[in-house]
């Protein structure tokens, strides 16, 4: 800022000086000229010498201007090197072999000062599929952000097969979890790439494997590029729903734990979809599935309905239709929309 005023300052100004200069010679310089103690040619170049001066005086503004930002920059890499991280790694081995259980215990979270999710308890059993549904902005996206310890709770405790989240190798606990966030980022390169997403050691087989169980394969095998395919930046070249599937392939590349779908079937046909959940059950792995829709959390072990941040019911799609009004009123309004059935 100080250097934006200095050079707001600077140039108008040598530009002025060196005006005023200019001024006097031709004033000075002309009257010289008059009474024959000067040549015009010497006032022409002594215009000429001022306008020099003025392009040095530039350059050296600009000089000054470009150092001081440098050292304003190599003071910010310092800053930025002694940062310390708040979230640390514990030692403590994860097992990779066996579907994860997760327990949320009593959990509260703020970004700010307000609360962002509050007093939240569930347990996911190993295996199951866990539902997650609620309205937007009610807090879902911000479990999904503790699970994966991209942030500590504020209250409470997060266990993951009994264990304190805290006290876990976080590099081995985020290998067990395969996610599929909100907003499906493909990268420019091939499909394969894409998939494998810097891991090693896997063969193309498993990749056409994780490609039929995300319900990607038919397309891919039309397309005739194979793996090699040409991904263009951001997927553009797929449709919302292709590109869905193929993030959610990616996430199963690894052979997660934990598979945490994040609105991940949004763009999805209720066919295609259902084929999904199918596929996904099969899998040897816990599930949890955020959606905005009844029809892709209603047959989960468990369905967790958010609401501004606080659990408002948690149970089967049958006790919660008797027990929660808000998921009631869900699931009445998605089913108007589908032509007025009643509940079942
Ligand atoms: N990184 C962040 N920093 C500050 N506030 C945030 C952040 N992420 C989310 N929030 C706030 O937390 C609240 C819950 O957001 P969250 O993303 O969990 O909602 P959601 O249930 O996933 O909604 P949606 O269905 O639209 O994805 C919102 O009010 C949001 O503004
Ligand atoms: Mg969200």
């Amino acid at each position: 800022m100080r250097m934006g005023s200095f050079q707001a300052l600077a140039n108008p100004s040598s530009l002025l000086l060196v005006n005023i200069a200019i001024g006097f010679i031709l004033l000075f310089g002309g009257r010289l000229v008059n009474n024959g103690h000067f040549m015009q040619g010497d006032v022409v170049a002594l215009v000429q010498y001022m306008n020099n001066i003025l392009l040095a005086l530039n350059i050296l503004v600009n000089i000054l201007l470009v150092f001081s930002r440098g050292i304003v920059g190599i003071r910010r890499i310092d800053e930025v090197l002694v940062l310390e991280p708040t979230i640390i790694s514990g030692s403590n081995e994860v097992n990779q072999n066996e579907p994860m259980a997760l327990t949320f215990d009593n959990v509260t979270f703020a970004y700010g000062s307000r609360h962002t999710i509050e007093n939240i308890s569930f347990h996911i059993q190993p295996g199951d599929f866990f539902g997650i549904i609620g309205g937007t902005a009610s807090g879902k996206s911000t479990l999904v952000n503790l699970m994966l310890r991209n942030d500590d709770v504020n209250e409470g405790e997060i266990l993951v097969n009994g264990d304190k989240l805290q006290s876990l190798d976080l590099t081995q606990y985020r290998q067990a979890i395969g996610l599929v966030p909100q907003t499906a980022k493909l990268f420019s390169g091939t499909l394969r790439e894409n998939l494998l997403m810097g891991k090693v050691n896997i063969s193309d087989e498993v990749l056409w494997d994780t490609l039929a169980i995300a319900q990607a394969k038919e397309f891919v095998a039309k397309t005739g590029g194979g793996l090699d395919l040409v991904v263009n930046e951001g997927g553009k070249n797929f449709s919302g729903g292709q590109r869905q599937r193929l993030t959610i392939a990616r996430a199963l590349v690894g052979k997660p734990r934990l598979l945490i779908l994040d609105d991940a079937t949004s763009a999805l046909d209720f066919a295609t979809e259902a084929k999904l959940r199918t596929a996904l059950n099969r899998l040897n792995t816990t599930v949890v599935m955020i959606s905005q829709r009844v029809s892709s959390v209603q047959h989960a072990d468990q369905i967790l309905v958010m609401n501004k941040g606080q659990i408002a019911g948690i149970g089967s799609h049958e006790a919660l239709l008797e027990t929660t009004e808000i998921y009631q009123a869900i699931v009445d309004s998605q089913l108007q929309q589908q032509g007025g059935a009643s509940h079942e």
